[in-house]
């Protein structure tokens, strides 16, 4: 099979990475990938936002399957421009990508089918949203309706917190339109957890879970981020949690979907706050979960291309998949002044080092090549992942591997994992 790839971060390495172990994959095309992307397939220039280009390298290519990594395409409409192409592709449609491009539709959607989440209400204007809050109390939670690259959902543990978030939102257009209309919500308790499933639109596919660490400093401490580490299996989602999480919000949302007039087909990541009255819904992306991904496929035992291509022709999703029993780290290292301010261009050494520890893989997220080395490229640089026979092992690997590579400015959190080493 022929298959193009789009997105360019370390998510993508990862697909690219899978993807090329699969014994029926041809040819494999990435656009724009990176330099760890192009280790396993040819990168074409062309960036995900750019629907037209995107469509006729496609067409160009021959592909017989796209699947689609990042957010931004999708809630673009790439999905629906490639269908009308006749081709096949892994990715929800614009409107089903709703899910995560607006917090609006998808905290509506919970609130009409039932489907368990935060209690909220959606504000533009200023007033209002501060009277909620002090009906609320804090802690409570102001979200940029759009898309906010993981940056937009604003935890505020005072009243005074809320009112500057929703100056920055509603009065300073700190997120320009995406923030023009906001959730306030109020604040759960509980432990996260990041839950994908494929889906045709019918029926779901679970993938084992993960938790991801999503602010900059140890502890959970300092601004959200797109995710600074995670670790799979995460042991917070249980038998019993998983299914109550595919009857209680998995199916009903797929069902809601497809009755609204925007089935879903995809992969849906379904971030999840396990509380004491059971599993509540935090957020809906339409995409793989990043870095989750990268700590995810490395323990699936199973060729993930015949998936994806079931997914995008609607026909013969397999009932389950085989997972590795191993553990698996993913140690995100990011620039200096992620996530605000990233600086980018410093030289990035000790990768061969580290890439040759055994059971470590290293996927690249920003990184560019200059003058024949590599430098970082982006707010998150790499991501080291490392599989151990439990999750003590695979932190200690990874961060063996951490210990290798150096770059000016390298940031990185040292508790990934810890969560799951604390438990019995
Ligand atoms: P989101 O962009 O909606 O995924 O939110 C980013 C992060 O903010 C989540 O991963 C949580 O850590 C936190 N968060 C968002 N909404 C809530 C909520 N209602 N209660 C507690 N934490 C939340
Ligand atoms: N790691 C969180 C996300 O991909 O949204």
């Amino acid at each position: 099979m022929r298959v193009l790839l789009v997105g360019g971060g370390g998510r993508e390495h990862a697909l690219a990475w899978k993807l090329a172990q699969s014994p029926r994959l041809g040819r494999l095309v990435a656009a724009p990938g990176n330099p760890g992307v192009a280790r396993h397939a040819e990168c074409a220039a062309v960036r995900d936002n750019e629907i037209d280009n995107l469509v006729a390298l496609a067409k160009r290519e021959g592909a017989d399957l796209v699947v689609i990594g990042p957010e931004l395409p999708l809630s673009l409409g790439l999905a629906d421009r490639l269908g009308e192409a006749g081709l096949a592709v892994f990715g929800p449609s614009q409107a089903a990508a709703r899910l995560e491009s607006s917090k609006v539709f998808s905290k509506d959607l919970m609130a009409r089918y039932g489907i368990p989440t935060a209690r909220f209400k959606i504000f533009q204007d200023a007033a209002a949203a501060r009277r909620f809050c002090r009906e609320l109390g804090a802690p409570l939670v102001v979200k940029a309706d759009g898309l906010a690259a993981g940056k937009g959902a604003i935890v505020c543990s005072t009243l005074d917190e809320a009112d500057g978030a929703l100056r920055r939102c509603l009065e300073d257009g700190a997120f320009g339109a995406a923030g023009r209309t906001v959730v306030v919500e109020e604040f759960m308790e509980g432990e996260e957890a990041s839950f994908f499933v494929v889906t045709d639109g019918t029926s779901a596919l679970p993938f084992q879970a993960a938790q991801d660490h999503k602010t900059i400093f140890d502890g959970d401490r300092g601004p959200n981020t797109g995710g600074m580490g995670a670790y799979s299996p995460a042991p917070v989602m249980d038998a019993a949690a998983e299914r109550r999480v595919m009857d209680e919000i998995v199916t009903p949302t797929i069902a809601a979907m497809a009755r609204e007039g925007a089935p879903y087909a995809g992969v849906l990541y379904v971030g999840l706050m396990i509380t004491k009255d059971g599993p509540r819904v935090v957020e809906f992306n339409c995409r793989f979960g990043d870095p989750e991904c990268q700590a995810i496929l490395p323990r699936l035992d199973e060729d993930i291309l015949p998936v994806f291509d079931a997914v995008a022709r609607g026909r013969g999703l397999p009932a389950s998949l085989r997972w590795r029993p191993e553990s698996s780290v993913c140690v995100v290292l990011a620039s200096r002044g992620y996530p605000a301010a990233p600086k980018v261009g410093d030289p990035i050494s000790g990768l061969d080092a580290a890439g040759a520890l055994p059971g470590v893989n290293l996927f690249h997220a920003g990184t560019a090549r200059h003058d024949g080395g590599l430098v970082t490229a982006g707010g998150r640089v790499l991501g080291v992942q490392a599989l151990g026979p439990d999750i003590r092992s695979a932190v200690a690997r990874a961060y063996e591997a951490v210990g290798r590579i150096r770059f000016d400015g390298m940031q990185w959190r040292s508790d990934i994992g810890q969560r799951a080493l604390g438990r019995p």
